[in-house]
């Protein structure tokens, strides 16, 4: 079964937040009560996105001798499965974080979280990439009760882009994305574009998928990772275009400062804007509901499909109380709850607008 989508509104948002607290609660024993940092003393941190391993049943094993036929039907099985498990993609990111921002006072305006990575994104993108609930995701399902656009292109039917809002330092799912997508853009506040710059530059040979071009970050022309195959019937892969630009939902305004923004709808008729553990100040909900608003608006379009995802590591019940009180109620915005037993075991809840 694929994930659910519960519509939030008025009338059912308090109950929702009070039963995910209480799931919270129930699994306190399970999940680890940091406040999220992926590591809060390691410069260079090295992050491995794999399949999860699945162990050999057992159970089954020890049945094997009295059945020869089941023995062989099982080993068959256990093959294939071995083998889906060997083609899956992986990738091994290494990423320089600066704790001695995260620590400082006066770095980026005092505003320091993008300094490291949290742990809601490499969370975000296991389940994405490997859980068979998050299938609609990745391609086109025949599912009538959920129909999204997927996030990964289709080809010349479904170009995506991206815009992922408070990218932070890390560019874990900027280069993990960038294998699916046509286009991606990274966004933060000023001072977290250098070190983000740096580290998608440092795993461009993660991106193997596809060939690759960004402006920011000078290549102009499309760069490939790995040889193309003699053998490949079509020996032109896609290309995905990496920009990364200046996003500050404070004073953001559409078409100022916003190149690359602002021309996205061109080349996409999807458009994912992706944010990942961005609510966690109460300072932040308006001005980041309003960037996302404007967002909306500007592409929306008969041609194009805009999907706002919203990750949240949840902490405060009152921060996420607060932020969907005004999203529902304040910005009127469809906000629908991502009902899945795996996202629901954990310590985030995904939200999709
Ligand atoms: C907790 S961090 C999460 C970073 C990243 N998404 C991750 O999961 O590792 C919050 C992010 O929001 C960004 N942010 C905070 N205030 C912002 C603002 N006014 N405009 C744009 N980004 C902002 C921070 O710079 C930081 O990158």
């Amino acid at each position: 079964m694929v994930f659910q989508l519960d519509v939030l509104d008025d009338d059912n948002l308090h109950e929702h937040i009070f039963s995910r607290y209480v799931e919270l609660e129930r699994n306190t024993d399970t999940l680890k009560q940091d406040l999220g940092i992926q590591s809060r003393t390691d410069t260079t941190i090295e992050i491995d996105i794999e399949p999860p391993i699945h162990l050999p049943d057992i159970a089954s094993l020890v049945l094997l001798d009295k059945d020869k036929k089941s023995e062989n039907k099982k080993l068959r099985k256990s093959k294939k499965r071995d083998k889906n498990h060997k083609d899956q993609e992986r990738y091994n990111i290494i990423i320089e974080q600066s704790i001695s921002d995260l620590n400082s006072t006066i770095s980026n305006n005092n505003s320091t979280t993008g300094y490291v990575l949290w742990s809601s994104t490499p969370f975000f993108l296991r389940w994405l990439l490997y859980d068979k609930n998050a299938l609609p995701f990745r391609q086109q399902t025949t599912d009538d009760s959920l129909i999204i656009p997927p996030m990964y292109s289709q080809h010349t039917t479904n170009r995506v882009g991206i815009i992922e809002l408070g990218t932070g330092i890390s560019s874990l799912m900027a280069i993990v994305l960038s294998n699916h997508v046509d286009q991606y853009i990274c966004t933060d506040q000023k001072g977290i574009l250098n070190k983000l710059k740096y580290n998608i530059r440092e795993n461009l040979n993660q991106i193997t998928k596809r060939m690759y071009k960004s402006e920011t970050l000078g290549m102009i022309k499309s760069v490939a990772t790995t040889e193309i195959d003699e053998e490949d019937i079509n020996p032109r892969r896609p290309i995905v275009t990496i920009e990364v630009e200046e996003l500050d939902w404070e004073t953001f305004k559409i078409g100022q400062n916003t190149k690359y923004l602002a021309n996205l709808q061109e080349n996409c008729n999807t458009i994912y804007i992706l944010a990942m553990d961005v609510i966690y100040n109460e300072y932040l909900i308006g001005p980041f509901l309003e960037t996302i608003t404007k967002l909306r608006e500007y592409f929306s379009d008969d041609d194009v499909e805009v999907k706002c995802l919203i990750g949240i590591h949840l902490r405060s019940q009152d921060i996420v109380t607060q932020f969907l009180e005004s999203a529902v109620t304040d910005f009127h915005l469809p906000v629908t709850y991502m009902n899945d037993p795996i996202l629901e075991q954990s310590r985030y809840s995904l939200y999709l607008i």
